[in-house]
């Protein structure tokens, strides 16, 4: 060992400022559990990995740590606390009708090897109350949760509730087959609008029903989007949630925490293990929700004991960000001007195009237009910031809330494939993702070795030849891919073709076409909901730009 030494990537060590901080809170935390009558319990750190491999688990075994014990059993660090509990619920607990736990600790990650930047490791404290179904119980874990965020510090946030039954109704009416339920849940969760519309075409939902599903993300507001809901569809599954929904406000109103709660339809994460209400805690100061939680009624069962539940698990790390930067831990006071819109521009030609539209829409870019070097600009106003970065990076500094909207090509999206709402098709960059060789095809191989690939997409060409069940070995380039089989380095490259110039000029030809590409605007998942009210109206007047541009 030498002074090299340092942690494994996504595993820190805490210092003593802010190991404080955490105890500060998790103290906090211990006297909220005992005010209302939550037992605090330790469930072990090591479990069999089959407790988390039911068929109602959220989180994937390639998401675990994993190894064996003596025996050769697979053992797992635990990757949330739920399952645990659950657990603990049906075996050590069976005996009690309701209960009522809380706890705090580490849960552990693995985000595999390309994943540089998440952390593997982290805290979570949480409330769970098992043994009791209705809305009175879902609007007591709810008011808990508010409870949690005011009692931790947090000023600024706010509780995102949805109903996971509305969307499964909707499912059901245009007959939708589980897989295919689990790839439109996707394409919402990311409000990718244009693949959900292919997705219902292809599966010949009627565009009446196609018009309903594609404006469920818009169903987000106070509570009057229940109301507004009711003629979303007859269907029984749907009106039951939204009853759901009423009385659980109503509840909350009673506990006088409705304020601090908003409705929103398009909520519809891991429908595998939520079987009700769910919802999530944001705030302004990031990008990403520091709590999540919902009802979970089957997951008890999986242990044995039938018992509806509803709990929530906060995040203890990105609390304490949320709480530094509202001002709660440090003298740094909270800005008192408004902070500009954030707005990622891919650097050349996207961004020429973007910033034509946003002139258009009355926005100052002189000093985009000529940047002398700098990364940062402002327009006159101040209301808007302009990032200049690489192309690639937009979804990066989006997804992690460096900026609150980006504008990036659709193959640079689908490559990294980041929970962004894709809310906008901008019509330009237009060109088409490809498979190309040489005109007369692939040679098959008499020793038969795997299609090679060359590509600036990995994970596309994975998920491509996955999808047709074809095995491939990758070549990984960062440009001039087309020289990939010129030189016999590959069999074929995939990649996008605007003109179709630079196949024709090395006597390549597109074999197969994957999708058409074109750039996109996209926003931060929290940004939309705590900046709606900046970033909804320039959406809207780009939309009237762009079909003006049109007609
Ligand atoms: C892109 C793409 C193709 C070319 C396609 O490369 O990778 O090589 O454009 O355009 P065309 O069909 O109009 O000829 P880019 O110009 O970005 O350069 P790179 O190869 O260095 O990545």
């Amino acid at each position: 060992m030498n002074g090299t030494y340092h942690n494994p990537l996504g595993i820190q060590d805490h210092m003593p400022l802010e190991t404080q901080h955490k105890s500060e809170i998790q103290d906090r935390m211990r006297r909220l559990f005992a005010r209302r009558g939550y037992r605090l319990i330790e469930p072990a750190i090591v479990e069999y990995l089959e407790v988390f491999t039911n068929p109602v688990s959220a989180i994937p075994p390639e998401n675990m740590f994993t190894f064996t014990d003596g025996d050769g059993r697979i053992l797992v660090l635990r990757p949330e606390m739920t399952t645990p509990v659950a657990r603990i619920a049906a075996t050590r607990l069976r005996e009690e009708e309701v209960l009522r736990l809380g706890y705090m600790g580490p849960v552990f990650h693995y985000q595999g090897a390309e994943d540089t930047a998440s952390l593997k490791e982290f805290d979570q404290m949480g409330m769970e109350l098992m043994g009791l179904s209705g809305a009175g119980a879902d609007a007591e874990i709810i008011a808990l949760a508010v409870e949690a965020l005011r009692e931790s510090g947090l000023t600024d946030f706010f509780i995102d509730l949805g109903q996971v039954e509305f969307f499964k109704g909707l499912a059901q009416e245009a007959g939708l087959s589980e897989a295919e339920v689990e790839e439109l849940r996707r394409l919402v969760e990311k409000k990718d609008m244009l693949a959900m519309e292919m997705l219902l075409i292809s599966r010949g939902v009627s565009q009446e029903l196609r018009g309903r599903i594609l404006a469920l993300p818009l169903l987000y507001g106070g509570e009057e989007v229940i109301h507004r809901a009711r003629s979303y569809s007859a269907h029984p599954r749907c009106q039951a949630a939204l009853d759901n929904l009423a009385a659980i406000m109503e509840a909350l109103r009673q506990a006088g925490v409705a304020n601090a709660v908003r409705i929103d339809l398009g909520l519809v994460q891991s429908l595998g293990y939520y079987t009700g209400a769910i919802f999530r805690g944001i705030c302004r100061e990031l990008g990403t929700p520091l709590l999540t939680g919902g009802r979970y009624d089957k997951l008890v069962a999986q242990f044995g004991r039938d018992m509806p539940a509803t709990g929530f698990a906060l995040s203890t790390k990105p609390l304490m960000i949320a709480l530094e930067r509202q001002g709660v831990f440090t003298a740094a006071a909270v800005p008192a001007a408004p902070a500009p819109l954030k707005i990622a521009l891919a650097k050349g030609r996207l961004a020429e195009k973007m910033i034509d539209l946003l002139e258009a829409c009355g926005i100052d870019c002189s000093q985009v237009r000529n940047p002398d070097r700098k990364l940062v600009l402002r327009d006159a106003t101040g209301a808007y910031e302009f990032i200049l970065v690489k192309p690639s990076d937009v979804p990066t500094y989006v997804d992690r809330g460096a900026a609150d909207i980006g504008v990036a090509g659709k193959d640079t999206l689908l490559e990294q494939n980041r929970p962004l709402y894709e809310m906008l098709d901008l019509g330009y960059g237009k060109c088409r993702l490809c498979v190309a060789g040489f005109p007369q095809g692939v040679k098959k191989s008499v020793t038969g070795y795997n299609l090679r690939v060359a590509t600036k997409y990995p994970q596309i060409a994975r998920s491509y030849y996955a999808a047709k069940g074809e095995a491939i070995d990758i070549i990984h380039l960062n440009g001039s891919v087309e020289l990939g089989p010129l030189v016999g380095l590959s069999d074929v490259i995939l990649d996008i073709v605007e003109s179709g110039g630079t196949l024709r000029a090395n006597g390549l030809a597109v074999l197969e076409e994957i999708c058409p590409v074109s750039a996109r605007l996209v926003v931060n998942r929290v940004s939309l909901k705590t900046r709606s009210a900046d970033i909804l109206p320039l959406i809207e007047k780009i939309k009237a730009q762009l079909s003006e541009n049109h007609g």
